[in-house]
């Protein structure tokens, strides 16, 4: 089978395709033809900023075709989405049940690798916020995957004012679409009428002005991968909240909220109630590019790889 790769860290250019053997389900695993593969900002991190390769792992969509010892949970020809922690960018990859589940009839692979986990983590992370209807929302990386589903939550649950903050005034059409009623760019002197609850999905330098941002009594959730630092004193000062939300953990410790959540998620997707948006199918072959549109930050919702396989 092909698989994806890289030898020492950089930037895309590392990435190369090469055959070997399929894997094997060991005890408790499973095992999937792969049919589609998300590229996230995490994964191109690592490629980039990592001490060590690692195994380009994630989410992946496919159908099984076989099954470790003891896996009673699915069975060989269901479609299934999952968290792959080997290798992933490949036409073959290994699954553990916990973090698996089934693609419901009416969605396809691409759908289920653009809803499943930015969706739990939209859902998640807007939660976390404890938004009350009436309230305003500031989504940043509001153009990511994420980041559209998080804006039609926030829209949904009712927010008087939602605001999309991106990096560049290109995506304001795109998030207006998605649901925003006003589009901010990091760099703008001010962002508005204070907020709030932001859901930031960048953190770094982006923090100070977030806090800054927010009203008094405001709520910051923090769910990037993008590090930094707050000062508490700017937090006291209005008596403002910085919130971590991280969807393993939400998995890990409130299996059965995970469970209703992602049922919801599939629900209103069938309803045509949250609508994912895919910025861009590539063959596996075609990681690199794929890696290059995230870095360059030009991705309007989800990127995904297919194997052709689907
Ligand atoms: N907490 C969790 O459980 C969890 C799980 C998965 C992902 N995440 C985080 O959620 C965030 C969004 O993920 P996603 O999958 O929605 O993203 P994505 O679709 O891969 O898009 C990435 C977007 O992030 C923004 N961005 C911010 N800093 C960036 C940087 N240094 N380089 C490139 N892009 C940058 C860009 O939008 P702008 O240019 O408009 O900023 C870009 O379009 C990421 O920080 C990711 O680490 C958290």
């Amino acid at each position: 089978m092909r698989r994806v790769r890289y030898e020492v860290n950089g930037g895309p250019e590392v990435l190369f395709v090469e055959d070997v053997t399929a894997p094997q389900p060991g005890p408790g695993e499973l095992l999937i033809d792969v049919a589609a593969v998300g590229v996230t900002l995490p994964m191109v991190r690592k490629v980039r900023e990592g001490s060590e390769p690692v195994a380009l792992g994630g989410e992946v969509a496919g159908t099984v075709t076989a099954l470790g010892e003891g896996v009673t949970e699915f069975a060989v020809g269901e479609r299934v989405t999952g968290l792959c922690f080997g290798h992933g960018y490949a036409e073959q990859a290994v699954l553990r049940p916990a973090m698996t589940s089934r693609i419901p009839a009416h969605a396809g692979f691409v759908d289920a690798i653009a809803l499943v986990r930015s969706g739990m983590v939209a859902r998640g992370a807007y939660a976390a916020g404890r938004p009350e209807p009436g309230e305003s929302v500031l989504v940043t990386a509001a153009a990511s995957a994420i980041g559209t589903l998080v804006l039609q939550f926030a829209k949904a649950g009712g927010a008087r004012r939602v605001v999309a903050a991106v990096s560049s005034a290109e995506k304001a059409d795109f998030v207006r679409e998605a649901g925003a009623d006003e589009v901010v760019v990091y760099g703008d002197e001010s962002w508005g009428e204070p907020v709030d609850v932001i859901v930031d999905g960048v953190g770094g330098e982006l923090l100070g002005p977030a806090v800054r941002a927010l009203s008094a009594g405001g709520r910051l959730v923090a769910f990037s991968s993008g590090g930094g630092t707050i000062e508490a004193y700017d937090l006291l000062v209005g008596g403002k909240s910085a919130i971590g939300f991280q969807m393993a953990v939400l998995a890990r410790n409130k299996p059965a909220l995970y469970a209703r959540w992602l049922d919801e998620l599939w629900e209103l997707h069938a309803a045509g109630k949250l609508r994912t948006t895919v910025a861009a199918t590539l063959p596996l072959e075609a990681a690199a590019e794929a890696h290059a549109l995230i870095e360059a930050r030009r991705n309007l919702g989800k990127v995904v790889l297919v194997t052709g396989q689907a």
